[in-house]
Protein backbone atom coordinates (compact mmCIF):
# COMPACT_ATOMS: atom_id res chain seq x y z
CA UNK A 1 0.00 0.00 0.00
CA UNK A 2 1.17 3.05 -0.87
CA UNK A 3 0.17 6.10 0.75
CA UNK A 4 -2.12 9.11 -0.01
CA UNK A 5 -0.44 12.20 -0.51
CA UNK A 6 -1.41 15.31 1.45
CA UNK A 7 -1.19 17.77 -1.24
CA UNK A 8 0.08 20.93 1.12
CA UNK A 9 0.82 23.23 -1.66
CA UNK A 10 -2.35 22.93 -3.78
CA UNK A 11 -4.59 23.48 -0.70
CA UNK A 12 -2.34 26.70 0.33
CA UNK A 13 -2.98 27.77 -3.09
CA UNK A 14 -6.69 27.11 -2.57
CA UNK A 15 -6.84 29.16 0.54
CA UNK A 16 -4.87 31.79 -0.96
CA UNK A 17 -7.68 31.73 -4.02
CA UNK A 18 -10.66 32.00 -1.76
CA UNK A 19 -8.60 35.04 0.67
CA UNK A 20 -8.58 37.28 -2.62
CA UNK A 21 -12.78 38.37 -2.20
CA UNK A 22 -12.10 39.41 1.42
CA UNK A 23 -9.29 41.45 0.73
CA UNK A 24 -11.33 42.81 -2.52
CA UNK A 25 -13.95 44.16 -0.12
CA UNK A 26 -11.86 45.45 2.01
CA UNK A 27 -10.34 47.38 -0.17
CA UNK A 28 -13.58 48.50 -1.56
CA UNK A 29 -13.99 50.24 2.27
CA UNK A 30 -10.31 52.01 2.20
CA UNK A 31 -8.31 49.03 3.73
CA UNK A 32 -5.67 47.42 2.53
CA UNK A 33 -4.29 44.84 4.51
CA UNK A 34 -0.79 44.91 5.93
CA UNK A 35 1.60 42.78 7.68
CA UNK A 36 4.97 44.25 9.18
CA UNK A 37 7.56 41.70 9.81
CA UNK A 38 10.78 42.52 11.50
CA UNK A 39 13.97 40.66 11.37
CA UNK A 40 16.88 40.16 13.43
CA UNK A 41 20.46 39.60 11.96
CA UNK A 42 21.43 37.41 8.68
CA UNK A 43 20.31 33.64 9.75
CA UNK A 44 19.55 32.11 6.11
CA UNK A 45 16.87 30.44 6.91
CA UNK A 46 15.10 33.56 8.45
CA UNK A 47 15.74 35.77 5.68
CA UNK A 48 14.21 33.14 3.19
CA UNK A 49 11.41 32.75 5.38
CA UNK A 50 10.78 36.58 5.63
CA UNK A 51 11.37 36.45 1.60
CA UNK A 52 8.71 34.04 1.50
CA UNK A 53 5.75 35.96 3.43
CA UNK A 54 6.94 38.97 1.87
CA UNK A 55 6.13 37.16 -2.01
CA UNK A 56 3.09 35.97 -0.41
CA UNK A 57 1.64 39.09 0.55
CA UNK A 58 2.28 41.19 -2.80
CA UNK A 59 1.12 38.18 -4.68
CA UNK A 60 -2.14 38.98 -2.83
CA UNK A 61 -2.45 42.80 -2.89
CA UNK A 62 -1.34 42.82 0.90
CA UNK A 63 1.06 45.72 2.19
CA UNK A 64 4.05 44.11 3.74
CA UNK A 65 6.83 46.43 5.54
CA UNK A 66 9.91 44.44 5.88
CA UNK A 67 12.06 46.24 8.82
CA UNK A 68 15.57 44.47 8.58
CA UNK A 69 17.64 45.21 11.48
CA UNK A 70 20.83 44.22 12.83
CA UNK A 71 21.67 41.63 14.75
CA UNK A 72 23.53 43.85 17.33
CA UNK A 73 19.54 45.83 17.79
CA UNK A 74 18.74 46.35 21.51
CA UNK A 75 15.69 44.70 23.27
CA UNK A 76 14.62 48.67 23.77
CA UNK A 77 15.27 49.00 20.45
CA UNK A 78 13.41 46.36 19.07
CA UNK A 79 10.08 47.13 21.89
CA UNK A 80 10.12 50.71 20.55
CA UNK A 81 9.67 49.22 16.70
CA UNK A 82 7.17 47.27 18.22
CA UNK A 83 5.19 49.91 20.20
CA UNK A 84 5.15 52.00 16.70
CA UNK A 85 3.51 49.31 14.71
CA UNK A 86 0.98 48.79 17.34
CA UNK A 87 0.07 52.00 16.58
CA UNK A 88 0.78 52.37 12.70
CA UNK A 89 -3.25 52.06 11.22
CA UNK A 90 -1.60 50.48 8.09
CA UNK A 91 -0.34 47.90 10.02
CA UNK A 92 -2.79 44.72 10.59
CA UNK A 93 -0.59 41.65 11.38
CA UNK A 94 2.94 41.86 13.21
CA UNK A 95 5.25 39.39 13.22
CA UNK A 96 8.74 39.02 14.93
CA UNK A 97 10.63 36.29 13.10
CA UNK A 98 12.21 33.58 15.27
CA UNK A 99 14.66 33.17 16.66
CA UNK A 100 15.90 36.25 18.02
CA UNK A 101 18.96 37.07 19.05
CA UNK A 102 20.27 36.09 22.81
CA UNK A 103 20.47 39.15 23.97
CA UNK A 104 16.64 39.54 23.49
CA UNK A 105 13.96 38.21 25.33
CA UNK A 106 11.95 36.84 22.61
CA UNK A 107 8.91 36.04 25.90
CA UNK A 108 8.76 39.75 26.43
CA UNK A 109 9.18 41.02 22.16
CA UNK A 110 5.94 38.40 21.98
CA UNK A 111 4.19 39.90 24.24
CA UNK A 112 4.34 43.55 23.67
CA UNK A 113 2.44 43.05 20.26
CA UNK A 114 -1.11 44.33 20.64
CA UNK A 115 -3.99 41.35 20.46
CA UNK A 116 -4.88 42.71 17.52
CA UNK A 117 -1.91 42.00 15.56
CA UNK A 118 -0.71 39.07 16.98
CA UNK A 119 -1.20 37.43 13.86
CA UNK A 120 1.20 34.89 14.71
CA UNK A 121 -0.44 34.14 17.68
CA UNK A 122 2.73 33.38 19.59
CA UNK A 123 2.10 36.37 22.68
CA UNK A 124 1.00 34.41 25.99
CA UNK A 125 -2.39 36.27 25.34
CA UNK A 126 -2.87 34.39 22.06
CA UNK A 127 -1.61 30.69 23.65
CA UNK A 128 -3.75 31.32 26.89
CA UNK A 129 -6.72 31.98 24.49
CA UNK A 130 -6.28 28.08 22.63
CA UNK A 131 -6.13 26.60 25.91
CA UNK A 132 -8.92 27.82 26.75
CA UNK A 133 -10.25 26.94 23.91
CA UNK A 134 -11.38 30.60 23.00
CA UNK A 135 -8.99 30.55 19.67
CA UNK A 136 -8.07 34.09 18.76
CA UNK A 137 -4.54 34.03 16.52
CA UNK A 138 -3.86 30.56 16.05
CA UNK A 139 -0.48 30.03 15.11
CA UNK A 140 -0.10 29.13 11.16
CA UNK A 141 1.53 25.94 11.18
CA UNK A 142 -0.81 24.27 13.85
CA UNK A 143 -3.60 26.06 12.25
CA UNK A 144 -2.20 24.95 8.74
CA UNK A 145 -2.07 21.30 9.96
CA UNK A 146 -5.75 21.28 11.26
CA UNK A 147 -7.05 22.90 8.20
CA UNK A 148 -5.09 20.09 6.21
CA UNK A 149 -6.55 17.19 7.82
CA UNK A 150 -10.33 19.30 7.83
CA UNK A 151 -9.54 19.72 4.17
CA UNK A 152 -8.63 15.66 3.21
CA UNK A 153 -11.40 14.62 5.33
CA UNK A 154 -9.50 13.56 8.58
CA UNK A 155 -11.52 13.61 11.43
CA UNK A 156 -9.34 13.51 14.52
CA UNK A 157 -12.68 12.92 16.88
CA UNK A 158 -11.54 9.54 19.06
CA UNK A 159 -8.48 8.98 17.00
CA UNK A 160 -5.14 9.16 18.72
CA UNK A 161 -2.28 12.09 17.97
CA UNK A 162 0.88 11.54 18.92
CA UNK A 163 3.23 14.43 18.70
CA UNK A 164 6.53 14.52 18.78
CA UNK A 165 7.88 17.73 19.95
CA UNK A 166 6.70 20.57 22.49
CA UNK A 167 7.66 23.77 20.92
CA UNK A 168 5.50 26.69 21.93
CA UNK A 169 5.27 27.37 18.39
CA UNK A 170 4.43 24.03 16.75
CA UNK A 171 3.68 21.09 19.26
CA UNK A 172 1.94 22.16 22.56
CA UNK A 173 -0.87 24.46 20.58
CA UNK A 174 -1.26 21.65 17.94
CA UNK A 175 -1.78 19.55 20.99
CA UNK A 176 -4.45 22.01 22.41
CA UNK A 177 -6.53 21.94 18.93
CA UNK A 178 -6.20 18.98 18.76
CA UNK A 179 -7.87 17.86 21.74
CA UNK A 180 -10.36 20.40 21.56
CA UNK A 181 -14.04 19.82 22.99
CA UNK A 182 -15.29 20.47 19.53
CA UNK A 183 -15.71 19.74 15.91
CA UNK A 184 -13.01 18.75 13.97
CA UNK A 185 -10.72 17.84 17.47
CA UNK A 186 -11.59 15.62 20.23
CA UNK A 187 -8.58 13.60 19.54
CA UNK A 188 -6.69 11.97 22.06
CA UNK A 189 -3.21 13.13 22.38
CA UNK A 190 0.36 12.26 23.18
CA UNK A 191 3.23 14.48 22.53
CA UNK A 192 6.80 12.95 22.99
CA UNK A 193 10.27 15.10 23.34
CA UNK A 194 13.57 14.47 23.61
CA UNK A 195 13.34 12.88 26.78
CA UNK A 196 10.88 10.47 26.18
CA UNK A 197 12.27 6.93 26.80
CA UNK A 198 11.43 4.53 23.83
CA UNK A 199 9.67 6.92 21.46
CA UNK A 200 8.61 4.41 18.98
CA UNK A 201 6.37 2.52 21.58
CA UNK A 202 4.06 5.53 21.19
CA UNK A 203 4.58 6.62 17.74
CA UNK A 204 3.49 3.15 16.44
CA UNK A 205 -0.14 4.12 18.71
CA UNK A 206 -0.45 7.03 16.39
CA UNK A 207 -3.52 6.82 14.48
CA UNK A 208 -2.57 10.22 13.51
CA UNK A 209 1.51 10.84 14.11
CA UNK A 210 2.65 14.39 13.97
CA UNK A 211 6.44 15.21 13.91
CA UNK A 212 7.74 18.51 14.82
CA UNK A 213 11.28 17.42 15.79
CA UNK A 214 13.92 19.50 13.30
CA UNK A 215 15.72 16.27 12.96
CA UNK A 216 16.41 14.85 9.13
CA UNK A 217 14.32 11.86 8.48
CA UNK A 218 14.12 10.62 12.58
CA UNK A 219 10.59 8.62 12.16
CA UNK A 220 11.29 5.05 10.70
CA UNK A 221 8.87 2.76 8.40
CA UNK A 222 8.63 0.58 11.83
CA UNK A 223 7.86 3.43 14.21
CA UNK A 224 4.61 4.11 12.39
CA UNK A 225 1.42 2.04 12.89
CA UNK A 226 0.11 0.69 9.18
CA UNK A 227 -2.55 3.21 7.78
CA UNK A 228 -1.61 5.78 9.82
CA UNK A 229 -1.78 9.64 8.73
CA UNK A 230 1.93 10.96 8.98
CA UNK A 231 2.57 15.05 9.14
CA UNK A 232 5.94 16.12 8.76
CA UNK A 233 6.27 19.53 10.04
CA UNK A 234 10.48 19.70 10.02
CA UNK A 235 12.35 21.94 7.81
CA UNK A 236 15.87 20.34 7.47
CA UNK A 237 18.57 21.58 5.01
CA UNK A 238 20.94 18.55 4.31
CA UNK A 239 24.35 18.19 2.33
CA UNK A 240 23.63 17.45 -1.36
CA UNK A 241 26.82 17.66 -3.79
CA UNK A 242 23.50 17.10 -6.64
CA UNK A 243 21.44 19.48 -6.14
CA UNK A 244 22.07 23.05 -7.90
CA UNK A 245 22.58 24.88 -4.55
CA UNK A 246 24.32 22.45 -2.47
CA UNK A 247 21.85 20.78 -0.45
CA UNK A 248 18.03 20.09 -0.41
CA UNK A 249 14.76 19.83 2.32
CA UNK A 250 14.10 17.18 3.99
CA UNK A 251 11.40 16.67 6.64
CA UNK A 252 11.90 15.15 10.13
CA UNK A 253 9.95 11.73 8.36
CA UNK A 254 11.88 9.48 5.97
CA UNK A 255 9.14 10.06 3.42
CA UNK A 256 10.22 7.65 0.89
CA UNK A 257 9.78 4.49 3.19
CA UNK A 258 7.15 5.49 5.11
CA UNK A 259 4.77 6.25 2.45
CA UNK A 260 4.91 2.38 1.55
CA UNK A 261 3.22 2.07 5.34
CA UNK A 262 1.49 5.34 6.57
CA UNK A 263 -2.23 5.32 5.24
CA UNK A 264 -1.81 9.26 4.18
CA UNK A 265 1.33 11.81 4.36
CA UNK A 266 2.72 15.07 3.52
CA UNK A 267 6.03 15.50 1.87
CA UNK A 268 8.37 18.39 2.48
CA UNK A 269 8.65 20.89 0.48
CA UNK A 270 5.04 20.94 -0.25
CA UNK A 271 3.02 19.55 2.58
CA UNK A 272 2.64 21.94 5.76
CA UNK A 273 5.31 24.43 4.77
CA UNK A 274 3.21 26.26 2.53
CA UNK A 275 0.28 25.78 4.89
CA UNK A 276 2.38 28.35 7.27
CA UNK A 277 2.31 30.60 4.69
CA UNK A 278 -1.04 30.28 3.72
CA UNK A 279 -2.78 30.22 7.29
CA UNK A 280 -0.34 33.71 8.05
CA UNK A 281 -2.25 35.01 5.36
CA UNK A 282 -5.58 34.51 6.49
CA UNK A 283 -4.96 35.59 9.91
CA UNK A 284 -3.74 39.39 8.76
CA UNK A 285 -6.98 39.50 6.17
CA UNK A 286 -8.88 38.29 9.26
CA UNK A 287 -6.65 40.99 11.72
CA UNK A 288 -7.49 44.02 8.73
CA UNK A 289 -11.19 42.40 8.36
CA UNK A 290 -11.68 43.06 12.82
CA UNK A 291 -9.89 46.57 12.49
CA UNK A 292 -12.57 47.52 10.36
CA UNK A 293 -15.89 47.15 12.57
N1 LIG B 1 6.62 23.63 8.08
C1 LIG B 1 6.63 24.79 8.75
O1 LIG B 1 5.99 25.74 8.38
C2 LIG B 1 7.41 24.86 10.01
C3 LIG B 1 7.10 25.78 11.01
C4 LIG B 1 7.82 25.75 12.21
C5 LIG B 1 8.85 24.84 12.36
N2 LIG B 1 9.14 24.00 11.33
C6 LIG B 1 10.18 22.97 11.45
O2 LIG B 1 9.70 21.99 12.37
C7 LIG B 1 10.77 21.46 13.13
C8 LIG B 1 10.50 21.73 14.60
O3 LIG B 1 10.39 23.12 14.80
P1 LIG B 1 10.22 23.76 16.25
O4 LIG B 1 10.34 25.22 16.10
O5 LIG B 1 9.01 23.19 16.89
O6 LIG B 1 11.57 23.20 16.92
P2 LIG B 1 12.15 23.31 18.41
O7 LIG B 1 11.66 24.52 19.09
O8 LIG B 1 13.60 23.09 18.25
O9 LIG B 1 11.51 22.04 19.11
C9 LIG B 1 11.88 20.75 18.74
C10 LIG B 1 11.18 19.76 19.61
O10 LIG B 1 11.56 18.45 19.20
C11 LIG B 1 12.08 17.74 20.32
N3 LIG B 1 13.18 16.90 19.88
C12 LIG B 1 14.35 17.29 19.34
N4 LIG B 1 15.12 16.22 19.08
C13 LIG B 1 14.43 15.13 19.46
C14 LIG B 1 14.68 13.75 19.45
N5 LIG B 1 15.83 13.25 18.96
N6 LIG B 1 13.73 12.94 19.92
C15 LIG B 1 12.58 13.43 20.41
N7 LIG B 1 12.27 14.72 20.45
C16 LIG B 1 13.19 15.57 19.97
C17 LIG B 1 12.56 18.78 21.32
O11 LIG B 1 12.51 18.22 22.61
P3 LIG B 1 12.88 19.08 23.94
O12 LIG B 1 11.72 20.00 24.17
O13 LIG B 1 13.02 18.06 24.99
O14 LIG B 1 14.15 19.82 23.62
C18 LIG B 1 11.53 19.89 21.09
O15 LIG B 1 10.38 19.69 21.86
C19 LIG B 1 12.03 22.14 12.59
O16 LIG B 1 12.56 21.35 11.55
C20 LIG B 1 11.51 23.44 11.99
O17 LIG B 1 12.31 23.95 10.95
C21 LIG B 1 8.45 23.99 10.19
Amino acid sequence: MTAEIIDGKATANQIKEELKPAIEELKNKGIIPGLAAVLLGEDPASQTYVAMKERACERLGINSFVHHLSESTTESELLALVEKLNADDKVHGILVQLPVPDHIDSNKILDSIVQAKDVDGFSADSLGKIMSGREHFVPATPLGIMVLLDRYGIDPSGKHAVIVGRSNIVGKPLANLLMQKKKGANATVTICHSRTPDISVHTRQADILIAAIGVPKYIKPDMVKPGAVVIDVGINSVDDPTAKRGYRLVGDVDFEAVKEVAGAITPVPGGVGPMTIAMLMSNVVKAAEKSGL
